[in-house]
């Protein structure tokens, strides 16, 4: 028994691979860095979903397919934007998701994310949803909905980086979650409405936002050593540390670094962050010896996601934007593939 089910092989897929001893993430056989040079976000899409939701899909069919969802969602918008008045963006994203309509398509779910992140974002800052331009690449419209006007290339090709690294890496606990609700032959829809509310917790996509907190909260104590040490004897967590399977540094942390030094005016930012790294992963190793707690995508992404203009706690939707593309898939290789999940319980109660 083991309560985390580490270790334990509950699917096969053909769909992504994390291999936390080589620091690799496998994506139909392309690694990370592959996807993100030769694919895009959209461009990976078609190889994750090729075969699960459509045939020889490709990056045009996808880009123009998510055109057309995110029309689609932004004319739906009043069937649930209303009811999220005053409640927060995590909040307001999962209304989004559970008013996707159950006959959906896999694109239909996915563009339903961008549009509603960007009209709670903006409705939450006074401003009116902006209508999607389904010409433009997900990233690139995102940001124009978000910001009220087309922006600078690097910005866009930073999210479309981000994207295209978090999308999927095997059966991390949300894609786990939207298996089991798929495998109940449930709809696509409502395995996504179930990925997305095991992703909102701190230790899994809730993780940017707290990460630039703990970074900030770092930098202002004056003495980032004497911080780490404070946190860690009081058993607390280093945000953007530890992953159930890397044992070694992630590697997507490394692609986001490099589209943030493009990004240009972060560099004083990502020096104090390499900086905090450098000493967080030596205090782990006097805190946590014999467990290696490595460097994971979180504190990268926390950056990039803030060089992007957006608020801390738009981070973990957002994130979720990229992350739903695997669990569509993951969902639809589930049906196709798998049983029913049902994993027994060791009953310790009384009365046996
Ligand atoms: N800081 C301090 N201690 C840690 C950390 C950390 N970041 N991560 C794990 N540990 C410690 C635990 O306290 C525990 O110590 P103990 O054995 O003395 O009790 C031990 O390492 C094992 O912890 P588990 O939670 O069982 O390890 P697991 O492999 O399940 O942890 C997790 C994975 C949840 C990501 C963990 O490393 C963590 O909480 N990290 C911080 C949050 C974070 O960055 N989450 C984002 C992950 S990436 C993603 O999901 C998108």
């Amino acid at each position: 028994m083991d309560s985390g089910l580490e270790g334990i092989i509950a699917a096969e897929t053909v769909l992504s691979h994390t291999d936390g001893e080589r620091g690799m993430v496998l994506v139909r056989g392309h690694t990370v860095q592959e996807l993100i040079a030769q694919h895009g976000y959209e461009g990976s899409v078609a190889l994750l979903w090729d075969g699960f939701a459509g045939e020889d899909l490709d990056r045009a069919a996808i880009r123009a397919t998510f055109g057309e969802g995110r029309r689609l969602a932004f004319d739906r918008l009043e069937r649930w934007l209303p009811a999220a008045t005053g409640r927060t963006i995590e909040e307001g994203t999962r209304l989004c998701l559970a008013a996707v309509p159950d006959d959906s398509t896999p694109a239909e779910i996915a563009s339903a994310m961008p549009v509603g992140v960007a009209a709670l974002i903006r409705t939450q800052r006074g401003q009116s949803p902006l209508a999607p331009d389904p010409s433009l690449g997900t990233a690139a419209d995102f940001l124009r909905m978000l910001h009220g006007k087309a922006v600078a290339a690097a910005m866009a090709d930073a999210l479309d980086t981000y994207f295209t690294a978090i999308m999927d890496n095997g059966l991390n606990a949300s894609t786990f979650t939207a298996r089991v609700v798929a495998s109940t032959r449930a709809s696509i829809a409502s395995a996504v409405v179930g990925g997305y509310c095991a992703f909102t917790g701190p230790l899994h996509g809730g993780a940017p936002g707290p990460t630039l907190a703990m970074l900030d909260e770092a930098a202002q104590s004056g003495d980032v050593d004497a911080w780490l040490e404070r946190k860690l004897a009081e058993g607390g967590r280093l945000m953007g540390f530890g992953h159930r399977v890397f044992r070694v540094r992630d590697p997507r942390a490394d692609a986001l670094r490099e589209s943030l030094a493009r990004l240009g005016p972060n560099v004083g930012r990502l020096a104090f962050a390499a900086d905090f790294e450098r000493r967080a992963l030596a205090a782990l190793s006097r805190h946590k010896p014999g467990r290696s707690l490595q460097t994971n995508v979180e504190i990268n992404a926390a950056l990039l996601l803030d060089a992007l203009g957006l608020d801390r706690d738009a981070f973990m939707p957002v994130f979720a934007i990229g992350r739903c593309a695997g669990w569509i898939a993951h969902a639809l290789e589930q049906q196709k593939t798998g049983r029913m999940i049902r994993p027994s319980s060791r009953y310790v109660g009384t009365g046996a």
